[in-house]
């Protein structure tokens, strides 16, 4: 009776033995990620930003670059275009953007109270608007196109409604639009 019950411990012992090996292949999975993680961490946090510019979100409305009549698009004397955008619970200042199409067009946007997201579908586009920063980002656009401005942060109970537009016109029609006025806004088209 007692030989015949023998080769059951056998038996657990290999499931034992694989069970054992594959713990310890996870765990040193896991060890590796949680290391290459606290490397790139640390690395990261060692190293000097490549750009980092402040901005006082309590005052962006009163002072400085972020001023209400300062906001929309630009163009620079070397002929690229300057949008400058606030987001805040829960809208977008201005709510719709005009830029040009083929050129260079550079996006400065801040946020006047907490982290706002900032998207132009169908493009690469994307930053996220931390209060206390200024966040840039280059494009340039190929054809005319409507495009929505959705908010992909949540910011609070309005983050849903919180979206604007961006119209690509053509860049010649846009040159025009910047001569008759200092700021080229949906209005203004
Ligand atoms: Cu602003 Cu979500």
């Amino acid at each position: 009776m007692n030989v015949a019950s023998e080769p059951a411990p056998v038996a657990e012992d290999a499931a034992g033995r694989i069970e054992r090996r594959w713990a310890l292949v996870s765990t040193g999975i896991i060890g590796l990620l949680v290391f290459l993680a606290t490397f790139a961490g640390a690395r990261q946090a060692s190293l000097p930003q490549a750009r980092v510019e402040t901005v006082d979100p309590r005052t962006l409305h009163v002072a400085g670059e972020f001023i209400e009549t300062n906001l929309g698009s630009a163009l620079e004397p070397d002929g690229s275009v300057t949008v400058r955008i606030v987001g805040q619970e829960y809208s977008f200042t201005p709510q719709c953007i005009v830029v040009p199409t083929d050129t260079l067009v550079t996006f400065r946007a801040a946020s006047a109270d907490v982290v706002h997201g900032f998207l132009i579908q169908s493009t690469n586009v994307n930053l996220m608007l931390v209060p206390g920063y200024v966040s840039t980002i280059s494009a340039r656009f190929v054809a005319p196109v409507e495009s929505a401005m959705p908010c992909h942060e949540y910011c609070g109970s309005g983050h849903q409604a919180m979206w604007a537009r961006v119209r690509v016109i053509d860049r010649n029609q846009f040159m025009k639009l910047a001569k008759e006025h200092r700021r080229v806004s949906c209005v203004a088209e």
